[in-house]
């Protein structure tokens, strides 16, 4: 039973047929009185959800006419430009984990400031209460559970729902082949060190997660980073071109659904062709599948691992965005280098403490992940179309926008390749944390880029923030 009311349940209704094109730009609403003969529901209830649609940026009201679709606004901005698939630079030792944390601790530093830089949803998208009442059953079921230890590779049960949900990703996994990690860091972490020593080359995506750049750095390999579209992610034509320029490629790292930060989806078939790639040349193929779950639609996004036949990728992933960001709850499938990532597992941290995936596991079997997810990706969606419009509306001439299919990200290119690091000290100045392109690319082609969370509710205040921090960027890129 849906609990929202009933206004609301008609506007998803018609916000639902508005994305699908059932409804166009520029065509007019169904009239209040035809909303209430057609729905059965009263003229407030009829009113209420035409006003709603409104105060979305959904529709809106012509004196004497009614309510009508209204186009997007953004479309006013030029999305950001496609790579060229070029020969990459070579393979660089990473030099940028300083750079990162003196970024991530002077917004630290503002804890004051408002943060348009974590990569996550607001606590309210989250269903803690939900979440703690499993963890309750699960101790009264269990009252010895901190007293015995916890199974070798993690729960069997939480290994158990995750190989269900992985059949949704297309992938046929067993429990088995399953080990449970602190988070996707550690499980990228145990594939790298699977797969390749200090010193060599992993080819990254550019731009790419500042978090793999800083895990690169720490186990002392030199990345090569590969042109990646912000509409079909990494470029098979520049990592062909690299892997025949620069021999001895040890890994490919590649996050295919709803890349961060460029919000890029990688097309099925290219999916094949790089598991195929990688397979015929020998290189491993560690996938980071983060952020595959929040794509704007409810049929799920297949994993690379989807199109391995020889266990030649691994599959690393979390719960951190999707369902808890207070659990450090993630896995990985590490394929055919399952012994060497099981002992590197058992050497770095022994098993995660079971307490949250047994919550987590009766949370996925009981169906209550499935309708989190559901309400958590419409909300995203509503949260970045919001966001989009707003930069649309504020930001100068010159900028370029890109509001992804799914996750908590935009990526923009400021006008006249204004310097982020400026945009992020005056930013913070003014109370606002963003995050600078500089930090998603270990050389400066990024420079020029921001990306900014959509992960809050939308509010007058981000209303705002945005209005401020356009009128910063317009203030810097004429100074
Ligand atoms: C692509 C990607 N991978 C991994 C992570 C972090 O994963 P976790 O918190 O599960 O360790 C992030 C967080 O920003 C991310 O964007």
């Amino acid at each position: 039973m849906d609990a929202a009311p009933l206004y609301r349940q008609l506007a998803t209704h018609y916000r639902q047929a508005i994305a699908a094109g059932a409804l166009a730009p520029g065509d007019r609403m169904p009239s209040v009185r035809a909303l209430m003969a057609r729905h059965g529901v009263s003229l407030s209830t009829a009113l209420q959800t035409c006003r709603h649609l409104e105060s979305q940026g959904l529709l809106e009201a012509r004196p004497r006419s009614g309510y009508f679709v209204r186009p997007p606004r953004r479309a006013t901005l030029a999305p950001v430009e496609e790579p060229h698939p070029s020969l990459p630079d070579p393979a660089q030792y990473i030099g940028i984990h300083q750079r990162v944390s003196a970024i991530l601790a002077r917004g630290q530093a503002r804890p004051d400031a408002l943060n348009l830089a974590v990569a996550c949803g607001a606590p309210s998208l989250y269903p803690a209460a939900a979440l703690q009442q499993a963890a309750m059953r699960v101790l009264r079921h269990q009252p010895e559970l901190f007293g015995r230890p916890v199974p070798f590779n993690g729960t069997p049960a939480f290994r158990a729902a995750l190989a269900q949900q992985a059949l949704a990703a297309r992938m046929t996994l067993g429990a088995d082949d399953i080990i449970v990690t602190h988070g996707c860091v550690e499980a990228l972490n145990l594939a790298l060190r699977a797969v390749a020593q200090p010193g060599d080359v992993v080819a990254v995506e550019s731009p790419t997660f500042y978090g793999l750049l800083q895990i690169l750095e720490n186990l002392g390999l030199r990345a090569l980073e590969i042109p990646t579209s912000p509409q079909t992610g990494i470029s098979l034509e520049a990592l062909d071109l690299a892997a025949d320029a620069y021999a001895n490629i040890k890994a490919v790292v590649v996050v295919p659904n709803l890349q961060n930060p460029l919000g890029a989806i990688m097309p099925d078939a290219h999916k094949a062709r790089l598991a195929a790639w990688a397979e015929a040349r020998s290189i491993a193929l560690i996938e980071d599948d983060t952020y595959a779950a929040l794509g704007n639609d409810d049929t799920p996004l297949p994993a690379l691992k989807a199109f391995d036949t020889s266990g030649n990728v691994i599959h690393c992933a979390s719960l951190h965005k999707t369902l808890a960001p207070g659990m450090r709850l993630g896995w990985i499938a590490p394929g055919k280098w399952r012994p060497r990532v099981e002992m590197l597992k058992y050497a770095q941290s022994r098993p995660n403490e079971a307490l949250s995936q047994l919550a987590v596991a009766e949370f996925m079997t009981s169906g209550g992940f499935e309708r989190h997810l559901r309400r958590l990706r419409a909300q995203l969606r509503e949260q970045r179309e919001r966001m989009g419009e707003a930069v649309a509306a504020y930001f100068p001439a010159g900028t370029r926008l890109n509001v992804p299919p799914g996750g908590f990200g935009l990526w923009i290119e400021l006008p006249g390749k204004l310097s982020s690091e400026r945009v992020f000290d005056a930013a913070l100045e003014d109370c606002i944390r963003v995050s600078p392109g500089v930090m998603f690319a270990n050389s400066g082609r990024f420079d020029h880029y921001l990306r900014l969370s959509c992960g809050s509710p939308w509010s007058r205040e981000l209303d705002q923030a945005i209005r401020r921090l356009a009128a910063l960027v317009e203030r810097l890129a004429t100074s």
